[in-house]
């Protein structure tokens, strides 16, 4: 299939499989399962960090130039992202300082685990900031019906626009890189790969903090 052809299907078919995901998340607003303000974003501080060290580590070892850039900016960017809710947090009367960033999860396990570039860009760029980017819409969505307008506009006005742009990114680099069939079908059996282990992720650590509604990267 022509690559760009490719992508768009490839969207259409990780949409689908996002609605689940996302979907609990919903769920849990509509039952008023909040779950703590303060943990929630200690979440967000876990996955952030984990992101940018995630693409920190696929950065000298990519060889095609305009991908080792893009991990670079992913990197430096989730890194911005922590800072940012890090510093809410201390705003919020947290001691940010004594944040320990948690044992590494199966996710980031398998995505470490990725050579090849198409396996990274599908995985890291267009899975794992679309996931990001629809539960942090209903995050935002919990923080603004808890009257919390300062993260909800943090996340608006910087964190968001970061996430759709590392997405797009991604979108670019796989039509571009992900040209024959069978990069098309690692490409494809990547994003249900990341896509499952998120889901299963996800859903243990909603029966951990009580509700399904927590921030991404
Ligand atoms: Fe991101
Ligand atoms: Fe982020």
């Amino acid at each position: 299939m022509e690559s760009n052809a490719f992508v768009k299907e490839l969207e259409t078919f990780k949409a689908e499989r996002l609605i689940p995901i996302v979907g609990a998340g919903r769920t849990s607003i509509a039952d008023g399962a909040g779950g703590d303000p303060q943990v929630l974003l200690e979440i967000a501080l876990a996955n952030e960090i984990s992101v940018s060290e995630l693409a920190a580590l696929w950065i000298p070892t990519t060889a095609e130039v305009d991908v080792k850039l893009a991990f670079a900016r992913q990197a430096g960017d989730e890194a911005g992202h922590f800072q940012l809710v890090a510093d809410r947090l201390t705003a919020l009367g947290v001691d940010v300082a004594a944040f320990a960033v948690p044992p590494e999860n199966p996710l980031f396990r398998y995505l470490k685990s990725l050579t090849s570039t198409v396996e990274r860009i599908a995985a890291g760029l267009v899975t794992l900031e679309s996931i990001a980017y629809g539960v942090n819409e209903n995050f935002m969505a919990l923080c603004e019906s808890r009257g919390d307008t300062e993260t909800v506009r943090i996340y608006r006005e910087y964190i968001q626009p970061d996430e759709r742009a590392h997405q797009e990114l991604g979108q670019r680099l796989l039509a571009k890189y992900a040209t024959t069939p069978e990069l098309q079908a690692i490409a494809r059996a990547t994003v249900v790969k990341v896509l499952e282990i998120a889901e299963a992720g996800r859903a243990q650590a909603a029966t951990r903090l009580g509700t399904a509604c927590f921030p991404g990267c």
